[in-house]
């Protein structure tokens, strides 16, 4: 669907007969509506479900039931009213915002979608939902829901939530806008992207926009919107000591709690300025006589990545030997056999290849 009015139109039929008609915040008289009541619910709204907010809602209008009472309320009495609804700087913010437009408006709500947008608490699409609602203002709305509507929709690649596809979404959600009947376009998107164009198993086959649809047609509803980008796992080094005494290599028990725990895995070195001879003196009781770096191997855990770095030293044991029992001293070819860590047989089974 090229032409933004069709768009618009189609969405505003489908309202009337399918769309949320009777909810207690909604008044299609144009009359009859009042700013206060429409801006309290948008801000209930942010980030809660329209079953929760509703009886938050009634009994908050039954104790404030205008702009002027609840500037004048303490804010704790407005806390108490919120609590339990969640997210608490939602309910300052009305009471501070309720309290600028008494002293910088004279307690009218302001018509201005940008001034609205400056309020504390409202953002560029809650202004935009409060000024459709309340006054017929022609401006685009663009919250999570929408944005799922139109990726779907115009088949719009990359996150939602990145900046570029972001600044594309709200020019096509500009260019989509009616040059009437705002208030239902505007409850259209919210209900289509509630009630049909939803996250998981949307209802397609109910849209009314189905069949200009590109990731309908193109088989990609489940691939959009794109989920946010996986971060690269934070990378960990460690240096780990492959001390060689003939064909015996010095395995250790991990403490019981952590990774690999309980499994014999490979001595780590400190990072400190220590020499290493003197460490492995010192940790293991033993003399070095050489010091070999191999090639370093990487490792994934869920919430890491784990580089290590074996350095391989053959060592001569001092006549004691190393006394706590975590230490065990295996044939290159028993230890393959051991409680040891993919990560740990992997650099074994190197080093058996490096050392015959
Ligand atoms: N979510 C945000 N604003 C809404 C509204 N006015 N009706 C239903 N759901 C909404």
């Amino acid at each position: 669907m090229e032409n933004p009015p069709a768009f618009a139109q189609v969405l505003i039929a489908w309202q009337q007969n399918h769309g949320r008609r009777d909810l207690p915040w909604q008044e299609w008289s144009q009359q009859r509506r009042d700013p206060y009541r429409i801006w309290l619910a948008e801000i209930m709204l942010q980030q809660t479900r329209v079953a929760t907010v509703i009886p938050y809602y009634e009994r908050f209008l039954a104790r404030f039931p205008d702009l002027a009472a609840l500037a004048a309320a303490p804010v704790d009495d407005v806390m108490v009213l919120w609590s339990g609804l969640g997210y608490y700087a939602r309910a300052r913010n009305l009471h501070h915002c309720a309290r600028r437009i008494v002293e910088e408006h004279g307690g009218a709500f302001p018509l201005d979608v940008d001034v609205i947008a400056q309020l504390p608490g409202i953002g560029p699409s809650t202004a935009a939902a409060i000024a459709a609602f309340a006054f017929g203002t022609r401006s685009a709305i663009l919250d999570g829901n929408v944005k799922r509507v139109l990726c779907r929709h115009f088949g719009v690649a990359g996150f939602p939530g990145s900046h570029p596809v972001e600044k594309r979404l709200w020019a096509l959600a500009r260019s989509l806008l009616p040059h009437q009947d705002m208030d239902i376009y505007t409850q259209a998107l919210m209900d289509l992207g509630a009630t049909v164009c939803v996250r998981k198993r949307p209802a397609c086959d109910c849209c009314p926009l189905r069949r200009e649809c590109v990731a309908r047609r193109e088989e990609r509803v489940h691939e959009l919107p794109a989920p946010r980008p996986k971060q690269p796992l934070p990378r960990r080094t460690t240096s780990v000591l492959l001390l060689l005494h003939g064909d015996r290599i010095l395995l250790e028990q991990r403490p019981p709690a952590g990774i690999w725990g309980g499994l014999l895995a490979l001595p780590e070195i400190e990072a400190t300025t220590a020499p290493l001879a003197a460490q492995v003196a010192e940790n293991y009781d033993c003399t070095v006589e050489s010091v070999e770096p191999l090639a370093p191997l990487r490792h994934a855990f869920t919430h890491f990545q784990l580089e290590m770095r074996p350095l391989l030293c053959r060592v001569v044991p001092a006549g004691s030997q190393v006394r706590e029992d975590r230490f065990r001293w295996l044939r290159l070819h028993e230890a393959d056999k051991a409680a040891l860590p993919a990560a740990v047989r992997k650099l074994l089974r190197q080093l058996a290849r490096v050392t015959v």
